[in-house]
């Protein structure tokens, strides 16, 4: 046996963790007692009906809001309270609901600026010309990865719905985070956009962890390994699409009706 020493502080099993997470706003309270373990390199679908608190959960994960009380931790270590660039800078990186894109700047310099921002915690100025050279490698990089290396000088308000909210991904991802949330990536889109949309977000998320809000039922269940369920404000289903689909409580609180309603839907469209 060898003898190779183990830092028990730093070994964590999870890349993001919840434990009995709270926020109130005035006397509402809005997350109440949430939990949730994420293993590295999982991709989770949250998954809730309106106002049940998702977005709200990723503004306390990304440090937006502090919770009233519980844990947050990011690879073992506890970020609940710390500042939204520290958490950052610690891997973790978000996208919004709302775009939040330059859109008198090309999707180059959107990307570069993304990168720059990220590094500016990491360079110090005297290596101010190689940290250029790799801000506008990396924005190259990038561009490809997100399939807009054609667009390259396009203003970002330019480009069409679906490309912006490709450049977004880009843009979140530019700092190398290996945890990334991103809520509702493709609300507005059309079922083709989606469906090529979901397989971007799984090509860029290889080998991250990925969290994402989500409610068209079709990516989530081609795009998730596991379903986090929450409704008013509590994680009521954690597992396998299959056995989440299958979960009785689920059925009740927020799939039953929902299934229905979208495959209503498209037969209306079909
Ligand atoms: N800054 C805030 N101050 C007060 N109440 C808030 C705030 N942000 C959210 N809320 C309330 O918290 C609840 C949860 O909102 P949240 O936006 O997290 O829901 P959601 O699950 O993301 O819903 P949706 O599916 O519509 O995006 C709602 O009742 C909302 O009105
Ligand atoms: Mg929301």
């Amino acid at each position: 046996m060898s003898a190779v020493p183990v830092n028990h502080a730093a070994a964590s099993p999870y890349a993001v963790e919840l434990k009995d997470l709270r926020l109130s706003f005035g006397k509402t309270e809005i997350i109440r007692g949430a939990n949730l373990a994420v293993a590295p390199g999982e991709r989770v679908a949250i998954i809730g009906p309106n106002g049940a608190g998702k977005s709200t959960l990723f503004n306390l994960i990304s440090g937006r809001f502090g919770p009233s009380a519980g844990e947050i931790l990011l690879n073992g270590r506890r970020i609940d309270g710390k500042k939204p660039f520290e958490i950052n800078r610690m891997g973790l990186a978000r996208s919004f609901q709302i775009t939040n894109i330059f859109g008198r700047l090309s999707v180059f310099e959107n990307l570069r600026c993304g990168v720059l921002w990220s590094m500016g915690y990491r360079y110090s100025f005297w290596n101010r010309l190689s940290r250029l050279r790799d801000a506008n490698d990396r924005a190259d990089e990038l561009m490809k990865m997100i399939k807009l290396d054609k667009k390259r000088d396009t203003l970002a308000m330019n480009l069409t719905y679906a490309e912006q909210r490709a450049l977004e991904i880009g843009i979140t991802i530019a700092g190398g985070a290996d945890v990334v949330l991103l809520d509702e990536p493709t609300a507005g889109m059309s079922k083709s956009e989606t469906r090529r949309f979901i397989e971007l977000i799984r090509e860029v998320t290889v080998g991250k962890t990925l969290l994402t809000v989500e409610h068209d039922m079709g990516v989530v269940f081609g795009l998730a390994d596991k379903i986090a369920v929450l409704v008013y404000g509590e994680v009521i289903a954690f597992d396998k699409p299959d056995a989440v689909r299958a979960n009785p409580a689920v059925q009740e609180a927020y799939l039953g009706s929902v299934l229905a309603e979208q495959q209503a839907g498209e037969g209306v469209k079909a």
